[in-house]
């Protein structure tokens, strides 16, 4: 539905917040206007990482869920619906209601919007590609991922860049080791899409995850280096989120964008297609292991 004559995407009317049973355990920022500052530490301990691979568990669950839900013609609040009562049913509370005043469950981002969409009455249409980025909090802990699908038939282009971008997540993912700088990983991500000549977002990152949602720790998509130099130790527990965007950017390489009025949609300048995956890992003794499997 809203969409401007160009068939870009307009803000939509947003409905009431999802209500959770009083049962389900809150994190801190709940009804205050942000997080505490983190102060703990990136690193946990076997016990620590099997509740975030838990969370973890509940939250890519939760995006097969609406995966499964996806035609033309249904919402995103629709999705927004399916993805908390999932997670509600397994005792889990959606991470990103209430979190700095977001007033939804799940983030739903289409085609020329990068991240954090909020669901409302847009009408998903043939063509279009969506990113479900869904966090769940159980047993103390965060667990955080993002894919983008199809809906129904998509240009090649389209998914050629959907494609590219899952690889670039996995790329990353497999450059994760021990002894290594934290920056190996935006490294491996940029020089993969440029062989495209994609466009990586800069200005949002991955981040430290587990007890806090945002830990604090950032992890960049691009060539950081010498900054980010962190050294990865077994332990580490952080999300890696590739958004990669088709488009001409002036600056090769760079992408340029806009927030909504809403505080929260982030879209690309020249509204050009972009796609997003993220898995939460941990660095082990011998590389990294996805804790954000279903
Ligand atoms: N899940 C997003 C991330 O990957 C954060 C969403 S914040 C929200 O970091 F408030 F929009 F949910
Ligand atoms: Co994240
Ligand atoms: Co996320």
């Amino acid at each position: 539905m809203p969409r401007d004559s160009a068939g870009h995407l307009i803000p939509g009317r947003v409905g009431s917040s999802r209500r959770v049973p009083d049962r389900i355990p809150r994190p801190e920022y709940v009804g205050r206007p942000g997080p505490r500052p983190y102060t703990g530490d990136d690193r946990y301990s076997p016990d620590e990482i099997e509740r975030i691979r838990g969370a973890g568990r509940l939250a890519a669950q939760a995006v097969e869920a609406v995966a499964a839900a996806l035609r033309p013609g249904i919402t995103t609040d629709e999705l927004d619906a399916i993805g908390h009562e999932f997670l509600v049913a397994h005792d889990a509370y959606p991470s990103a209601l209430g979190y700095r005043g977001f007033p939804k469950s799940i983030c739903t981002s289409v085609n020329e919007a990068i991240c954090h969409g909020i669901p409302d009455d847009t009408v998903l249409l043939d063509g279009d590609i969506v990113k479900i980025d869904i966090t769940a909090f159980a047993d103390g802990m965060h667990g955080d991922l993002c894919a983008t699908f199809p809906v129904g038939d998509v240009t090649p282009e389209a998914a050629d860049l959907v494609e590219r971008t899952r690889e670039a997540l996995t790329r990353g993912i497999r450059s994760v080791a021990p002894g290594r700088e934290l920056n190996v990983i935006g490294r491996t991500i940029e020089s993969y899409a440029r062989r495209f000549g994609y466009g990586v977002v800069r200005d949002y990152t991955g981040h430290g995850v587990g007890e806090a949602f945002h830990s604090g720790l950032v992890v960049p998509h691009y060539d950081a280096a010498p900054d980010h130099a962190t050294l990865l130790e077994p332990g580490m527990v952080f999300t890696i989120e590739p958004m990669l965007t088709i488009g001409t950017p002036e600056e090769p390489g760079t992408v340029d964008w806009d927030e909504w009025d809403d505080g929260w949609t982030v879209v690309t300048r020249d509204r050009s297609l972009t796609a997003q995956f993220e898995h939460t890992i941990v660095v082990t003794e011998r590389g990294s292991e996805i804790l954000t499997l279903p």
